[in-house]
């Protein structure tokens, strides 16, 4: 057992309205309050931040938004600054891969992204992970290696063991066919916490939390968190079902 925290996260990514919003969270919020020992994060659309600042205020249930733009202001229609992400939440995804496959969003943006979130005291979840393709051509290595040193490029290490990585096999995504948590954990081992350590140091790798995401279900969340390297989930289509969500949650508990 190592010392991090374990934290779940819960993507929305486009949906619920802030009505539908308002329902699911009154479903979870009090089971998922009365975990301990589990950092928990929701992340619903950016609509529903506000009212779920107000309904989640007090409770150690913390708020992340999806997205952000590195920019402090000015002409970027369409895009929210970190500091207005600041306003209501402490947490934001970074380089989602739906982000990076449909929004053009590149190693080098996530990296402005980063280095935004720090400066907006924001705690980042970056996300890594390779495609079908890569991973049945055997690149997951060198496109994991080349996500984490272009991504993390440049943060400084008082920051760094704030940061928390996602490992979200892309073929994983979605498709129902989640990783083992065997294979996981050798890509966050061998891969994710090996380049960490290039970057920084073993200290701050070992105290970098790193999430396993990618069809985490209630019924397979288990065989990830039994992982010595997986220290949680960010889970996307389980965490919009408040039963699934809370079982995932309280199977992270130690
Ligand atoms: P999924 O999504 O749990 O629906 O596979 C995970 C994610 O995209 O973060």
């Amino acid at each position: 057992m190592n010392h991090r925290k374990p934290l779940v996260a819960g993507n929305w990514k486009m949906n619920k309205t802030v009505a539908e919003a308002r329902d699911l969270v009154a479903s979870m919020s009090s089971p998922l309050r009365a975990i301990t020992g589990v950092e928990k994060v929701l992340c619903p659309p950016f609509t529903s931040l506000s009212t779920f600042a107000m309904l989640l205020a007090g409770t150690d249930i913390g708020l992340g938004a999806q997205n952000m733009h590195w920019e402090e202001k000015g002409a970027f229609t369409g895009e929210l600054a970190p500091n207005m992400v600041k306003e209501f939440c402490s947490y934001i995804i970074i380089g989602h891969s739906e982000r990076r496959a449909y929004f053009g969003e590149t190693d080098e943006h996530v990296n402005r992204k980063l280095h935004a979130a720090q400066k907006a005291d924001l705690t980042p979840i970056v996300c890594v992970g390779e495609t079908l393709d890569q991973y049945e051509s055997g690149l997951t290595s060198e496109v994991v290696r080349r996500q984490i040193n272009a991504s993390l490029a440049g943060m400084d290490s008082v920051f760094a063991p704030r940061i928390v990585v996602a490992y979200e096999p892309v073929w994983a995504i979605g498709t129902g066919k989640a990783s083992s948590g065997e294979n996981a954990n050798a890509v966050v081992k061998q891969m994710i916490r090996s380049a960490l350590t290039e970057l920084f140091n073993e200290k701050i790798a070992q105290s970098i939390r790193v999430l396993y995401g990618g069809s985490v279900t209630a019924s397979n969340a288990a065989e990830f968190f039994s992982q010595p390297e997986i220290d949680g989930a960010l889970v996307g289509g389980a965490s919009l079902k408040a039963d699934e969500f809370v079982a995932i949650t309280k199977s992270a508990a130690r």
